[in-house]
Formats: structure tokens, sequence, C-alpha cells
């Protein structure tokens, strides 16, 4: 059997810079390595609606700024089927299946599921918290909903960033519970993570922590060159490093951050030949006599590079509205079929696929005659 990928995102934004280099560079890699047999990517609206109640236009708005953030990165829907999570009834059946599989209890010590749930406010005393002090129920088993997504599609491979690593656990653990009580059935999966650790967590513009669009601190694939320059230049560098022959910082200085996740010895020799590689730009703003403008003007000549052929194909789909649409319509029927087929399984291997049975249907018949 092919190895098959499953990843996806929730449609509560614009995707940032954050998202490409912790995923959506990788996964336009895997996508082009021609490893995988089928690529399955989902615009993840049901689970977005888990944490965003009380805001479900956002979501539906969402869908295509993400779609159009896909296409324009390179994801190629002739090789990547993109999706739309809630087109796929038979992803709920099986979460409903699941659900009898997992404790209230492993819920609550799911570290993703707890972080969450300070974050949102849900159990905040606060009146005006999001969800009005209270967990949803369809936010708290979110984590079976995601179990269902990866195994419908018989996922081998889900590429995401750590933060994800508990649900993937908790995926496998519903995989070898289904399995031990029905039958090897579902595929065990594995995650994927981005092998650089500078990319796992791009920190924001400010410095202080992950980008987030609540944060402020995001540069968006789909910004104009003026909002990156802007942007690029209010980055937090090191405060102690006032005149240009200072010796600087390089840890904990965002623009350095940035050049190690996204510099390449090629964009030196284009943009700044004084240096062969970052170490050595690195060692020359260490030692004093390295410009905070000199290495902005140098991260935004790559953000640029990156971006444009990006920002390119964007404009040129969002001239092209209905084909999208398309697109997800096409990619979504498609992931229905191999979903269906996979509840067809689980059915059979549940016995509750009553009508197909024939076996149960003489053995009834013969128990009631002898009676
Ligand atoms: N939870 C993921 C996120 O917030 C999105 C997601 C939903 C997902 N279902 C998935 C990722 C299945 C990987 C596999 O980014």
């Amino acid at each position: 059997m092919g190895k098959i990928i499953l990843t996806g995102d929730r449609p509560t934004g614009r995707l940032h810079l954050g998202h490409y280099v912790g995923s959506l560079r990788r996964r336009v890699e895997l996508q082009n390595s021609g490893e995988f047999e089928k690529i399955f990517i989902m615009i993840a609206d049901a689970q977005a609606l888990t944490d965003n109640a009380d805001n479900p236009e956002k979501v539906r708005q969402n869908i295509i700024e993400v779609a159009l953030d896909y296409l324009s990165c390179g994801i190629d829907p002739e090789k990547s089927n993109i999706f739309i999570q809630s087109q796929v009834p038979e992803l709920c059946e099986l979460a409903f299946y699941y659900m009898n599989l997992v404790t209230v209890q492993r819920l609550q010590r799911n570290p993703t599921v707890k972080a969450e749930i300070q974050m949102r406010g849900f159990t905040s005393t606060d009146d005006d918290a999001l969800q009005k002090k209270g967990i949803p129920v369809g936010f708290f088993t979110y984590p079976i909903s995601q179990a269902s997504d990866i195994t419908a599609f018989r996922a081998t491979t889900v590429p995401v960033g750590d933060d994800q690593a508990p649900m993937i656990e908790q995926t496998r653990e519903i995989v070898h519970k289904f399995n031990a009580v029905y039958g090897e059935t579902l595929t065990m999966p594995e995650m994927l993570l981005p092998d650089n650790a500078a990319c796992c967590r791009l920190p924001g513009t400010d410095g202080k922590a992950k980008m987030s669009k609540s944060l402020g601190n995001c540069i968006y694939l789909s910004d104009t060159s003026k909002e990156i320059k802007k942007k690029v230049n209010s980055m937090f560098t090191d405060p102690g490093h006032l005149q240009i022959s200072d010796p600087g910082k390089v840890e904990g200085n965002v623009v350095f951050t940035y050049l190690d996740a996204f510099s390449t010895p090629e964009h030196f020799a284009k943009f700044l030949p004084e240096y062969s590689c970052l170490d050595e730009m690195k060692d020359h703003y260490r030692h004093g006599g390295l410009g905070d403008g000199t290495c902005k003007k140098f991260l935004c000549n790559i953000l640029e590079d990156i971006l444009q052929p990006i920002r390119e194909r964007r404009a040129a789909y969002e001239q092209n509205i209905p084909l999208v649409y398309e697109i997800l319509r096409k990619g979504s029927e498609i992931a229905r079929a191999d979903a269906a087929k996979t509840l067809t399984d689980v059915r059979k291997a549940m016995k509750i696929d009553y009508f197909e049975d024939s076996e149960l249907i003489r053995q009834q018949s013969e128990k009631f005659k002898s009676k």
C-alpha cells in the first residue's frame, strides 16, 4: 500500500509566514516528491466552528482565503486533493463511533485541549468571555473528530507542527483501540514534523510569541510589498545594539530568526554578496559594524523573492473565484468517495452492516424457525 497524506487548517483567517515555514512549504515539497500515492489537504471548517460558535460567518468567509493561500503557495490540485471538511459527512459518523473508545478523562488530559481551554477563555469567570463560562461539547471532543479526519482517508503520514502532537497521539490510541476491539481495520498514522526547528515556531514580528492574528504580529502571504517593508522595519532586534559599531545579539533578534528560517546561500549571492552565508553575517553582527538597516533590507529582499510569485499566483486565482470553488467541489467529491469506502470497512468490522450480512439474516431465520 502506498503512503497517504492527510493534513489541514482551520479557516479562521488568511495564512501567514508562520504557516508557510511550518507547513505550506513542506507540503509543496512532499507533493512534488512523488513519494505519496494520495495527498488530502483539508479546510477544517467544522473544526473551526468548535471554537467559533459565535462567529460562523468568519469561518465561512475564510474558506476561500485559505484555498487561495494553498493554491498560490504551489499546492497543485492535480496532485493534492483540497477539500472542505463539512462536505464529507462520513467524518461525523466515524467520530460518533470513536466517541465510545475515548474517555472524558483522557480528553481532559490532552495538552492541546487544556491549553486551548485557557486561551479561549472557556472557563473564564469573565462574563464577556467567548463562550460565557463553559466548554462547548464539540470543542471538547474535537480531538476525536480529528482522529476521524485522519483515519477516514487511511492516512499513513500527517505533516503538522509540534503543537498537534497530542492530536496524533490521541488518534493513534483510537486506532489501536478500534483495531483491538473490532479487528485490524484502520491504518495507524505517523506524524511528520518540520525538519528545521527554527521553522516550528516562527515568532511574530514583535518577537514575543508565535505569529498569531489576535496579537497583530503576523506577516500574511497576501501582504503587499509595502506592508511587508513596514512590518520588517518595525521588527524587534537587539535593544542594546544602538550604534552600527556596537556588538549585537542574534539570539532573540527576530530579524535573524527569520533569516534562519528563510535565507539560502543563493539569497546571499543575489542580495548580499559581502557574505557567503548566514554564519558569516551573524559573526559580523556579533562583533559590531553591521547595522540593523542592512539586515532588514536583506530580509525584505528575501521575503519579496519568496512572496512575489505567491502573490502573482494569488492575484490570478482571485480573478477566477468560481474555478477555485470548482476545485474545492471536485476535491470534496473525491475525498467523500474515499471516506465512504473506509466507512464501509468500518461498518463491516463493527458488524453493523446488517442488510449486507446474509449470514446474520440466515442465522436469525434459523433461530426463529426452530423456536
Ligand atoms: N487541528 C489542526 C489545526 O488547528 C487542523 C486539522 C483538523 C488537522 N483536522 C486535521 C490537521 C487532521 C491534521 C490532520 O491546525
